[in-house]
C-alpha cells in the first residue's frame, strides 16, 4: 500500500512585522479590541518585491532542505492560493521556474482558507494512484493586497505568508496521510468573498466578510469534520497528539477544541504572531510546531481549515 508521507516542512514571512498598535495609527481600532476578539497581536505584510510566489518559493526551499531533497526530485507542485501573482499562469508554474525545475505537473488550487487541505487531498490522491512520487504542496498568500484598509472589520484580521511541505510516496509504512475529508457549501458565498474578479468587474476586488456569521459556521463545521475524520480512521480525540488548525481567530480555536474535548495545549496556535494568512496558515503553523520540536515523527496530527465558499476540511496525518 502506498501512502503519502510529509518528509519536510518550510515557511516564509514578509520582512515587515506590524503590531496592533502600529495598525491603530492608521485604522480606527485598538490593540485591546483586536486581542480580545481575535487573539491577534502581529501580522507580516508584504512589501515591494514580496509576492505570493516569492514567499512560496522561499518556503519550498526550506521544506526541500528539511526533507533532504533536491528540486529535481519534485514531480508535482500544487499552490493553494486566493492571491495568485497573476490571474494566469498558475503561481505553481512561477514557483517551478524559480526552483529551476524543467518538467513537472504544476497547478493552483482555489479554496481560500481551506486551500491547503484541498491541495493536500489532491496531492495525496495523485501519489497513492502513482501519478506523482514527490510533491511540493504549498499554501501561500498576500492577502494584504486584497484588503480594504478603510474597513476595520476585516483589515486587522489578515496577514501574508507561505508554508510548504514535501509529500513523498512510501510503500507499506505506518506514516502518512491516513484520511482526509473535504466539504463545500456554495449557499454561503456571500458571507466571505472578494467583490471583483476577471470575469465580473475586470478588477481584483477587495475582501468582504460578515464575520459573526462566518464564526458561527466555522465552529460547527470544523468540529464536525474533525469528528468525521477521526471516526472514519478509527480514532478518537484522545488519540490525537496535535491539532494544527487554520489560524483565523483564537476564539474559534478554543471553541472547536472544547467541542471535541481536546485540551488547549494540544492545539498549535500562531494566530497571535501571523494573524489569518488564509491558505498559508495551516502549513505555516505546522512548520513552526515541527521546528520548535512539538510535532515529532510518529505523532498523530489533525490538520483542519474552513474558509470562503464555504469550504472546509480536515486531514489525519501520522507525522
Ligand atoms: O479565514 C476564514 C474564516 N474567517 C473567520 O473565521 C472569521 C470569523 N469571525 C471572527 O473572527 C469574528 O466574528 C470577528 C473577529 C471578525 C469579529 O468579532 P465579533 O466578536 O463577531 O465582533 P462583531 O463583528 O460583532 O463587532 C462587534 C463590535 C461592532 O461594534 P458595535 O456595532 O457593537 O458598536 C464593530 O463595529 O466591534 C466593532 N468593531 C471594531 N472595533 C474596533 C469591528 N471591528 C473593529 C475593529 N476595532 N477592528
Amino acid at each position: 500500500m502506498i501512502r503519502a508521507v510529509i518528509t519536510g516542512t518550510g515557511s516564509a514571512l514578509p520582512v515587515r512585522r506590524v503590531s496592533n498598535a502600529e495598525l491603530a495609527q492608521t485604522v480606527d481600532t485598538t490593540d485591546e479590541w483586536i486581542v480580545e476578539r481575535t487573539g491577534i497581536r502581529f501580522r507580516h505584510l508584504a512589501g515591494a518585491g514580496e509576492t505570493t510566489s516569492s514567499l512560496a518559493t522561499e518556503a519550498c526551499r526550506k521544506a526541500l532542505a528539511a526533507a533532504g531533497r533536491d528540486a529535481r526530485d519534485i514531480d508535482l507542485i500544487i499552490v493553494a492560493t486566493a492571491t495568485p501573482d497573476q490571474t494566469f499562469p498558475a503561481t505553481a508554474t512561477i514557483v517551478q521556474a524559480a526552483l529551476g525545475i524543467d518538467d513537472c505537473v504544476a497547478f493552483d488550487v482555489a479554496a481560500v482558507c481551506s486551500g491547503f487541505l484541498y491541495a493536500l487531498q489532491v496531492a495525496d490522491s495523485m501519489i497513492r494512484t502513482g501519478n506523482a512520487r514527490c510533491a511540493l504542496v504549498i499554501g501561500a498568500e498576500t492577502f494584504s493586497r486584497i484588503l480594504d484598509w478603510d474597513d476595520r472589520t476585516t483589515c486587522v484580521l489578515f496577514g501574508d505568508g507561505a508554508g510548504a511541505i514535501v509529500l513523498e510516496a512510501e510503500q507499506d509504512g505506518d506514516r502518512g496521510i491516513l484520511y482526509s475529508r473535504l466539504h463545500a457549501d456554495g449557499r454561503h458565498n456571500q458571507l466571505l468573498y472578494v467583490d471583483g474578479g476577471p470575469s465580473t468587474t475586470g478588477t481584483v476586488g477587495k475582501l468582504r466578510m460578515k464575520g459573526r456569521e462566518v464564526f458561527r459556521h466555522a465552529v460547527v463545521n470544523l468540529a464536525a469534520v474533525m469528528e468525521e475524520v477521526l471516526a472514519s480512521a478509527g480514532f478518537t480525540a484522545a488519540d490525537v497528539d496535535w491539532v494544527v488548525p487554520h489560524q483565523a481567530n483564537a476564539r474559534i480555536l478554543d471553541a472547536t477544541a472544547r467541542k471535541l474535548g481536546l485540551p488547549g495545549e494540544k492545539v498549535i496556535m500562531t494566530v497571535d504572531q501571523h494573524a489569518n494568512t488564509s491558505a498559508a496558515s495551516v502549513p505555516l503553523a505546522l512548520d513552526v510546531a515541527v521546528r520548535d520540536g512539538r510535532v515529532k515523527r510518529g505523532d498523530l496530527v489533525v490538520l483542519e481549515a474552513m474558509g470562503g465558499g464555504f469550504t472546509w476540511g480536515a486531514a489525519l496525518v501520522r507525522f
